[in-house]
Parts: C-alpha cells; sequence; structure tokens
C-alpha cells in the first residue's frame, strides 16, 4: 500500500485549481509594506522634524536620538554617534528592530508570499524548482529572532520612557496633550506586539513538563496565547501607530498645526 509521504504530489498541469483573487492578499500586503518602508526610510534619513521640545515629543524613529547633531534635549541617552547625512539618529536601535521585523514569524509569511511567491498562497504552486525551506544559510539566520527579541523588549522600554517623560514639559510642568496619547497609544501597541511575539510565548511557557507546577507562568502564557493569535494584527497595526505617531510629531514639530493641550 502507498503511504500519503510517497505518493507525492498529484500531476496536475496547471499553477493552481483556485478559481478565487488569491493574488489579492499577497498583493496588498506587498503593497503595504513596501509602502512602509519608503515612508520609513525618509523618515529615518530626513534628519529634521523629530522632537516637539516645548512638550518633549521625540518620535520612535529617532529614539533614542545619539548623534552628535540630535537637538540636545532630545539625548535621553547620550550623544555618540558621528553627525552625518548616511547615518541615521537612532542607528544604534534601528537595525535591531528591522531585523526584529524582519525575522517574524508573520513577517516571514508575509514577504515569502508577496515577494519570493514561496508559495504566493495556499494551494498555489511556486515558481522555484526546488525548496530548502530555513535550513541553509542565508535563511537559517532567522533562527535568530529569539534573541532580537531581547533587543525589542529593550527599546519597547525606551518608547516608554519618552512617552513617559513627555507628560513633563520643557518648563518642567505635567502637560497633557494630544501628542502625549498619541505615543501612549504606539506604545501600548508596541508592547501588545512584542509580547504577543512567538519568542516571549515559548519563553514563558517553554521547557516546562508539568504547567500545573508552575501556576503563575500558566497564567502569563495563558495570557500571552492570547495576544499571540493577534500577532499578525498587531504586526500591522504597530506599522500604522509608528507611521501615525512619527507623522503627528513631524507635524507638530514643522509648524503644520499646533497640539491641542488638555493641561499645561
Ligand atoms: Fe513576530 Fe516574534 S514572531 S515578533
Amino acid at each position: 500500500m502507498t503511504t500519503p509521504s510517497l505518493a507525492g504530489r498529484a500531476a496536475i498541469s496547471a499553477r493552481t485549481l483556485r478559481t478565487d483573487r488569491w493574488w489579492l492578499p499577497p498583493l496588498f500586503t506587498a503593497l503595504g509594506l513596501l509602502a512602509w518602508v519608503a515612508y520609513a526610510t525618509v523618515r529615518a534619513f530626513m534628519q529634521k522634524h523629530y522632537f516637539v521640545e516645548q512638550y518633549e515629543y521625540l518620535t520612535p524613529f529617532y529614539s533614542p536620538c545619539v548623534s552628535t547633531g540630535c537637538v540636545e534635549a532630545s539625548s535621553h541617552f547620550g550623544q555618540f554617534l558621528p553627525d552625518v547625512w548616511w547615518l541615521p539618529y537612532a542607528a544604534l536601535t534601528l537595525p535591531f528592530l528591522l531585523l526584529f521585523r524582519l525575522t517574524c514569524y508573520y513577517y516571514r509569511k508575509a514577504y515569502y508570499r508577496s515577494f519570493w511567491l514561496s508559495p504566493p498562497a495556499c494551494a498555489v504552486a511556486e515558481p522555484h524548482a526546488s525548496y530548502s525551506g530555513e535550513t541553509r544559510y542565508p535563511l537559517l539566520g532567522q533562527n535568530l529572532h529569539r534573541y532580537f527579541f531581547y533587543a525589542a523588549v529593550a527599546i519597547s522600554l525606551i518608547n516608554s520612557y519618552d512617552a513617559i517623560r513627555a507628560f513633563v514639559t520643557a518648563d518642567g510642568e505635567f502637560g497633557f496633550g494630544l501628542g502625549n496619547i498619541v505615543l501612549l497609544t504606539n506604545v501600548v501597541l508596541l508592547w501588545a506586539y512584542t509580547v504577543s511575539c512567538h519568542s516571549c510565548r515559548s519563553l514563558i511557557g517553554g521547557r516546562l513538563n508539568h504547567f500545573s507546577q508552575h501556576p503563575v507562568r500558566y497564567k502569563l502564557w495563558g495570557w500571552v496565547s492570547r495576544l499571540n493569535e493577534r500577532h499578525m494584527a498587531l504586526a500591522w497595526t504597530t506599522l500604522a501607530s509608528l507611521a501615525i505617531t512619527d507623522f503627528y510629531i513631524m507635524a507638530v514639530s514643522a509648524g503644520w498645526f499646533s497640539d491641542p493641550r488638555f493641561i499645561n
């Protein structure tokens, strides 16, 4: 008797028998990712309109601002990178953020499908003749995701610090405006995305034989698992919240409109 694993694929010459518009999701994914990367690249190298000194609003794209070109009040962690046009002011953290997202399980699926067409959709044959998965260089490096997770936690802490610090105006008074809500919302979403990471879930609930003997970890694992179910949605929501937060701060900093203030 032939087992299913030995039977191989059915000999169907058509690339797919799907009749729905299966190409729409990968197309929208590619357009969305390209648009975000284009915006983020322009902003990361713009080197202006990243800080509202009066309200201590610092965009996450420039945090921490560690270049000697940064406005002094925006540099909460010192200035030690040279001020050259090709080096983003937050060059210390941006590569790690990029690598964290690039190796994320969800984004892998997204760009494998949308850019490499490997495969472009379920039940649609890929154009490549062979498939080695993530067993060889360079895709073997995707395994480093678990380490980039720690970097992402550190960066989320820095973003949280920025959001909290923005409640104190340049005059040293408590202040609260729409920008605070934007910064805070972004940080909460960033934490939700970071904590919903598959590496975080296995860090909390992995390597245990009996959940019954670890009730706290079991509880945490349950919470993280619920967030993990929404990881794809959080991946997109945080791309949007990062861009909106950055755009808001750029607009206030450039004087396109004033930040509505509720207190001070
Ligand atoms: Fe997406 Fe870790 S799996 S951030």
